[in-house]
Formats: structure tokens, sequence, C-alpha cells
């Protein structure tokens, strides 16, 4: 029997006026013929500039949520708490199917939704929370199940990757790229999400949870921002053969998971220094399969609207797994890391005085602490606010390392803080 699938969407911004076109233009068929139609709609106006005349409106997106009249629940109004959260559970509690691309929702409450929908045998799915157009998600959860992954590391999120692309094409500052992001629409007007790395840590917890088959855990995220990368570490960073991004990473270490955000420095040739723009890129590593990359488009209207919609299909076709790879009640936080454990390489920028001893001084601090230097770089500026010297190390326990940066920064021929950057471990 053929019927069709009546779908209520909730949001309809720049991912739900999206869907609403993506379904208008290209139907989806269920395997019994069936069609998906958007039927009822929700956002706080109702000004649209594509037609929703013939849709039944909702003020209330809990409401739609609990309307007997549709069958599949889209969630695109985005945030972790308030009325996206209050729709989703409302959703799931009267057994209706929910899409949502809002990684901030799934990553804080992906754990109590995921029982929910178990519960009252609800699918959930996210397919467009992370990396928008790629089907990052499919790749981890349906392509990659029960392989043994290790390792996941990206960058998960465009406005950021935008930023530093920018910077170094055009030699202008952080602040500077990103009030013009600003002007050009690339950047939201409170910039925080994007820039201070809680978007891409969002989607990594997601990414980790699916990969490791354990709940997303975005409270024990370790998250840092581009905000503080300035214009010379992008070309010093060059000089010694590396990009800067921001890495979001999740990786298995024995037996813990280490899920983290920063700015990392990319060997020039690897293909994660080499997505430039808003693009997205994402290296998977498992036991048998060994590494897979996928780059494409993280945001945007249409890759977006794409991936809400290969969800649709996947509910009219009847696709039902584990939200997070294990039964609801299985489902437990990974133990997190000691930080001994995390082996790390660095970039480290210093301003020192323009005297003789200070290299050694700074050489003899790393030795006693069991650091090795990779690399050693220095510019030949010489003036009366002090001389910029860059240093590489070998993999060392982070601790120790930052132990060492700090005695550093204390020696008094060293002008100002220390700047450390990671290098990814790609
Ligand atoms: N934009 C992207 O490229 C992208 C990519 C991946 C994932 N996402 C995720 O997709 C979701 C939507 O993002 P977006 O960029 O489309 O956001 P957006 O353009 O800001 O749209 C949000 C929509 O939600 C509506 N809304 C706000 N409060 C509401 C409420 N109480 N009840 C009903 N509707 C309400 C707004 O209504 P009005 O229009 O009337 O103000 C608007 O239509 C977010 O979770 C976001 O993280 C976005």
């Amino acid at each position: 029997m053929s019927k069709t699938w009546r779908i209520g969407v909730a949001g309809l911004g720049t991912v739900g006026g999206g869907l609403v076109k993506f379904l208008a233009e290209a139907p989806l068929y269920a395997p019994q013929g069936g069609r998906a139609e958007v039927v009822a709609v929700s956002a706080r106006s109702r000004k649209r500039d594509f037609d929703i005349s013939a849709m039944t409106w909702f003020d209330d997106a809990v409401a739609l949520a609990a309307s007997p009249d549709i069958d599949i629940f889209v969630e695109l109004i985005g945030g972790s708490d308030g009325p996206a959260k209050a729709a989703v559970e409302t959703a799931l509690k009267h057994g209706k199917p929910v899409v949502t691309a809002n990684k901030a929702l799934i990553a804080v409450h992906g754990q109590a939704l995921a029982a929910l929908a178990e519960q009252n045998g609800a699918p959930l799915l996210f397919e467009a929370a992370v990396m928008g157009g790629v089907p990052a998600v499919k790749i981890v959860r349906e392509a990659l199940v029960g392989e043994d992954l290790v390792a996941i590391a990206g960058i998960l999120n465009g406005t950021c990757n935008y930023i530093l692309t920018e910077m170094e094409a055009t030699g202008r500052s952080f602040a500077d790229v990103l009030a013009e992001a600003q002007r050009l629409g690339y950047a939201e007007a409170d910039p925080t999400t994007d820039v201070g790395g809680f978007d891409a840590a969002h989607k990594i917890v997601i990414l980790a949870a699916l990969a490791f088959g354990s709940a997303p855990n975005y409270a024990d995220a370790e998250i840092e921002g581009i905000e503080k990368i300035e214009l010379a570490d992008i070309r010093l960073a060059h000089d010694l053969g590396y990009r800067i991004k921001l890495v979001a990473s999740a990786e298995k270490i024995g037996d813990g998971v280490s899920v983290r955000v920063h700015p990392a420095l990319a060997p020039l040739s690897h293909p994660l220094a080499q997505a430039g723009g808003a693009l997205n890129a994402l290296f998977i590593e498992g036991r048998r399969v060994g590494r897979i990359f996928v780059q494409g488009r993280g945001a945007g209207e249409g890759p977006t609207a794409a991936a809400v919609a290969a969800d649709i299909a996947d509910v009219m076709a009847g696709a039902v797994r584990p939200v997070f790879q294990k039964p609801g009640a299985q489902l437990v936080k990974a133990p997190a890391i000691e930080g001994e454990q995390r082996l790390t390489q660095a970039y480290v920028r210093l301003l020192v005085k323009d005297e003789p001893g200070v290299i050694a001084a700074v050489s003899e601090t790393l030795a006693e602490e069991n650091v090795s230097i990779d690399s050693f770089l220095q510019k030949p500026v010489h003036d009366a606010g002090g001389v910029p010297i860059v240093l590489t190390t070998h993999a060392t326990p982070e601790p120790v390392l930052l132990r060492a940066i700090q005695r550093i920064g204390a020696l008094p021929q060293v002008l100002e803080s220390p700047r450390m950057i990671r290098i990814a471990r790609v």
C-alpha cells in the first residue's frame, strides 16, 4: 500500500527553507511507493520567500511535534535546549520518527534522547548535524558499523576554516577577517560558537559517540578556539612546512577516549592542510579498514537540506538502528584519558631579548624536562621589542611539555608568554 509520508518541519531558516525547496523539487519515495510531502510547518514568523500556503501553520513547534497529522517530525530550529529540545522530546514521546540537524541538542542531550527514542520505538536521525552535505554520520554509523575505529580527526567548522584560509591568503588579522566574514554573512553576529570551537566540539562529540559506541559526552570535551591565532603564527608555521587548522579529534588511547578541539599545525602536503576556504574534511581510521578521508561542504542550505532529506528517506525505508550503535541501556560515557597518556608535539613561539645565551637557556630548560627539539627557527628581526624564535618539539607527554613551556615563559630573557600550538597527529 503506498501512502504519503506527512512531514512536519519546525524551523524555516537556512536549513528548513532549503528542505521545503528540496522536497518540492526532488520527490523522495518509500520502497512501497509513497512520497514525502511537507504538510505542516512552524517558525516564529509566517513571512517566507517560498510558498508555504498549502501547509498547515503551527505557532508552537511542540504542538506540531504532537500533531496526529504528521508521520515524521523534522527539527530545524537549533539550540541545545528550549523549543528544539521540547519539540523533539514531544515527538519521540508520541512515537514519531525525528530527523534533526541540531548538533548542540544531540551532543548535549543525545543519551537521554536516544533512551526516549528507544522506549517509544521511534528513530532519531541526525545526519545533517555533522559536516552538512558530507555523509560523515552514515559512514561511521552504517558503513563502518562493528569496525574497531581508533581515531577520527578533521576540520568540522567551515567558518573557522574560512577565516584561517583568508588570514593566510590576504595577510589580514583574525579580527579583520572575522569582521568581513560577518558582513558577508559567513559568520554569525555572535561568532563565539564557531570561533570558540564549540560548534566543532558538538560535531566531534557526536562522531566519537558513534565511533566508539559510547554516550555523547560534551561536558568532558576539551575545547580551544582560533581567537588567539595571530598572523605571525600562520606565517611562521608556513615557514616550517605547516598550515594552521582548527582540528577536532576523537581518539582511543588505552581504555579511554580523548575528545578535543584546538588549533593545530598540519603538514602543508597533508589533505587536511589542503582543505581550504569553508570546506570540511575528515579522517576516519579503523583497525581493519585503515584510513578513510572525506571532504566537502559542511554547511549551507543545499548540502544540509540534502542530508536531512537522506534521513527522511531512511525513515521511509524503515531503517532502524540503535541511535549510538548500542542499545540505550548499555550506553556509558567513555573513560577520560590521563594527561600523561597523551603524547603531544608542539610549535612554540617565543619573543626573547636580543642578547647572547638566550637560546642556550631555552634549550637547557627543555633538556631538563626531557623535551627534545625537532626544529628551530630564528627570524632575523632585531628591534627593541625583542627577537621572535620558534621551535617545534618531538612528541612528549603533554603535562611535561606544558610544564617545560611554563618554565621557559618564566626565564628572564623571555619577554612575553610563549605561544604554544599543537602539531596535529595526522
Ligand atoms: N545553516 C547551516 O548551514 C547548518 C548546517 C548544519 C546544521 N545546521 C543546524 O540546523 C539547525 C537550523 O539552522 P539554520 O541555519 O537553518 O538556522 P536559522 O536560519 O536561524 O533558522 C532557524 C529557524 O528556526 C525558527 N525558530 C526559532 N525559534 C522557533 C520556535 N520557538 N518555534 C519554531 N521555530 C522557531 C526560526 O524562525 P523565524 O525564521 O521566523 O525567525 C527560523 O526559521 C541548527 O540546529 C543548526 O545548527 C545548520
